[in-house]
């Protein structure tokens, strides 16, 4: 059983200082929980903040994004070599940047090889929406999602995955443990089927969409998940470190 994650994605909220503060207020429960690797993923311009206050704590660093070219002419972007050194994790492929940003399976699927090249370790996110998941797609979508992301990518030695229903992002209509796990083992199977078993089996995946202390148990207890990507409830020190607890409890 790979280590579990719980990684925050702090997302466009927090100033410098109110993401300096926050970190600050994380090392002190956050940094206590044992058994689960915990990460935060402040905006890019607080990364090396951040860092600061964390560093020599248990606290893990991510991004919450990255182009996948080195370096040249792409203006407002951040190459995977920016942030080796800051970071160790990068969220890939957020449901968000799909939607918002018309980020394909093919540009995830470069963004992951470019990771992997930089010796970052991604978190790859797949999920359904509302309609695919009405219209009995979910696992398909989810499939075909994994499939185009991995693309080329010969080792997931250093992959977690994150499975982020979009009907359940930031809505407080949380899946049940149950609907997370259905979706859950079949990211692992697929995982399987592309590698090999024992690689699959090391793969941390994470289930992500309104977790809170309340319902972090049931995803917890469930054995195709192995983590949270946490939103809302990670800009919440006292509640992250809550999840994170229930996480390692599980
Ligand atoms: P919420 O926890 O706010 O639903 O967000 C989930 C998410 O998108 C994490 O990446």
């Amino acid at each position: 059983m790979p280590t579990p994650i719980v990684a925050g994605n702090w997302k466009m909220n927090t100033t410098l200082a109110e993401a300096v503060a926050l970190a600050s207020e994380m090392c002190g429960a956050l940094d206590a929980v044992g058994g689960v690797e915990k990460v935060v993923c402040p905006p890019f311009i607080s990364l090396k903040a951040v860092k600061d206050v964390v560093d020599g704590t248990s606290i893990r660093m991510g991004a919450q994004n990255m182009h996948y070219e080195e370096k040249g002419a792409y203006t407002g972007e951040v190459s995977p070599g920016m942030l080796t050194g800051l970071c160790e994790y990068v969220i890939l492929g957020h449901s968000e940047r799909r939607q918002y940003f018309w980020e394909t399976d093919e540009v995830i699927n470069r963004k992951v090889r470019a990771a992997l090249a930089a010796g970052l370790k991604p978190i790859l996110c797949v999920g359904e929406g509302l309609e695919e998941r009405e219209a009995g797609w979910a696992k398909s979508v989810v499939t075909a999602q994994l499939h185009g992301a991995l693309n080329f990518v010969t080792s997931i030695d250093t992959l977690a995955v994150a499975y982020e229903p979009i009907w359940a992002i930031g809505t407080g209509v949380a899946a049940t443990g149950e609907a997370a796990e259905e979706i859950m083992g079949i990211i692992r199977s697929t995982l399987a089927e592309l590698y090999s078993e024992a690689a699959a089996r090391e793969v941390p995946l994470l289930y992500g969409g309104s977790v809170t202390p309340d319902n972090v148990a049931e995803y917890a207890s469930q054995p195709n998940v192995n983590g949270a990507l946490v939103g809302g409830a990670s800009l919440d020190a006292a509640r992250f470190s809550d999840i994170a607890r229930g996480m390692a409890a599980g």
